[in-house]
């Protein structure tokens, strides 16, 4: 047997026992780097950092994943798109993947969907389709899909002022909760999203209004358990992986557990694993029926709040979840284990089926 037969016999034998020790071998063993150019399309940066940029559905720091993914694969670039033009010689380059987390782009005030691009154009992405992304962004729309499949949500309508004139008008029993229909961050949610009367809706309705420029989504209010469940669909046998995690956040001065905006964006709330064996299957056949709902793809994060009566409901899909260090990057880590480098070449590798 020559040195050859050899190691290619040891290389079906770790591949066997550990595929990750299989990839990073025979990088080192080769130095052979996987064959395949990744292009990671960021869109040029809005001069106030805390601006809320809606046609980035993901944040990504582009330099770190460079850096991760030029470890694994052979072409690696970072692309700034600021024109048409440059989306053309981008998709001239025809990269296997794209690496992004770009919504859309306005081009001469006209919008261009990214994912609906590089699927005319035949590369591969890493998350949801525009047809999805519009789904789960309105979450009104997405709520009436679970509606529809029997998905537990609570039950709800829209608004905007004038527009529920008074108490008889309204078609839910206090307590409510009010948020904007779209959205995100818990952007327009504090203290006085729940609302116990009339007078304290129109004022919170209102309120979104003015401040976040938008129409209202009502709820029932849920006063139990926040949760978050990381989904992970593998797009070679359908599979999908399920990782809960549970939100807890402190008080507010109304004894209400509220993720608002303060909350989050202070970091006080607190993520931990889910220990109960019911609760966490419960958990994620809910999450695993909405995704599927709203046929998603690769990965997403799927928000579940339990009733009074311990039963979980559907609150919103994020089907591009923030990864750098926030719920999806703690819903990987606290259930399968991976650190930040192994998610980003999860998703990587995920994407490139
Ligand atoms: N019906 C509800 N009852 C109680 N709390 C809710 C309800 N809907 C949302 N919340 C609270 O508001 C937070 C933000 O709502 P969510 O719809 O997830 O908006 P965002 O897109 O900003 O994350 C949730 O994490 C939860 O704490
Ligand atoms: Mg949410």
């Amino acid at each position: 047997m020559n040195n050859k037969t050899l190691i290619k016999d040891e290389i079906v034998n770790i591949e066997r026992i550990a595929p990750n020790i299989l990839s990073f071998s025979k990088k080192h063993i080769f130095n052979n780097l996987i064959n395949k150019s990744i292009e990671i399309i960021i869109v040029p940066k809005s001069e106030d950092l805390t601006a809320n940029q809606k046609n980035v559905g993901i944040i990504i720091d582009e330099n770190l994943i460079f850096k991760i993914l030029s470890q694994h694969y052979k072409n690696v670039l970072i692309t700034e798109i600021k024109t048409k033009k440059d989306l053309a010689k981008m998709a001239l380059r025809k990269p296997d993947l794209v690496f992004s987390g770009v919504k859309y782009f306005y081009f001469n005030e006209k919008k261009i969907w990214l994912n609906d691009y590089l699927e005319l154009n035949d590369i591969l992405y890493i998350a949801s389709s525009k047809s999805t992304l519009l789904k789960e962004s309105n979450k009104s729309r997405a709520k009436k899909i679970m509606q529809k499949l029997n998905i537990a949500t609570a039950d709800f309508f829209t608004t905007e002022p004038n527009e529920h004139k008074n108490k008889n008008s309204i078609p839910i029993t206090f307590p409510l909760f009010v948020k904007p229909i779209t959205g995100g961050d818990s952007r327009g949610i504090d203290v006085n999203s729940i609302v116990y009367n009339y007078e304290d809706f129109k004022k919170k309705v209102l309120d979104i209004k003015l401040n976040q420029h938008s129409r209202c989504i009502v709820e029932k209010y849920l006063p139990g358990k926040e949760y978050s469940v990381g989904i992970f669909k593998d797009n070679m046998d359908g599979n999908i992986e399920a990782m809960p995690i549970e939100i807890i956040v402190k008080k507010n001065i109304n004894g209400h557990h509220i993720l608002d905006f303060d909350t989050k964006k202070n970091d006080e709330e607190k993520v931990v694993e889910v220990l109960d064996k019911k609760i966490f299957k419960q958990l994620c056949i809910i999450a695993k029926k909405s995704f599927v709902a709203l046929d998603g793809k690769s990965f997403g994060r799927i928000d579940i709040k339990m009733d009074c009566l311990g039963n979980p409901h559907f609150i919103e899909a994020n089907l591009m979840p923030g990864i750098r260090k926030g719920y999806f990057f703690r819903s990987c880590l606290l259930n399968l284990g991976i650190n930040y480098e192994e998610m980003i070449l999860k998703i990587t590798a995920n994407g490139l089926h």
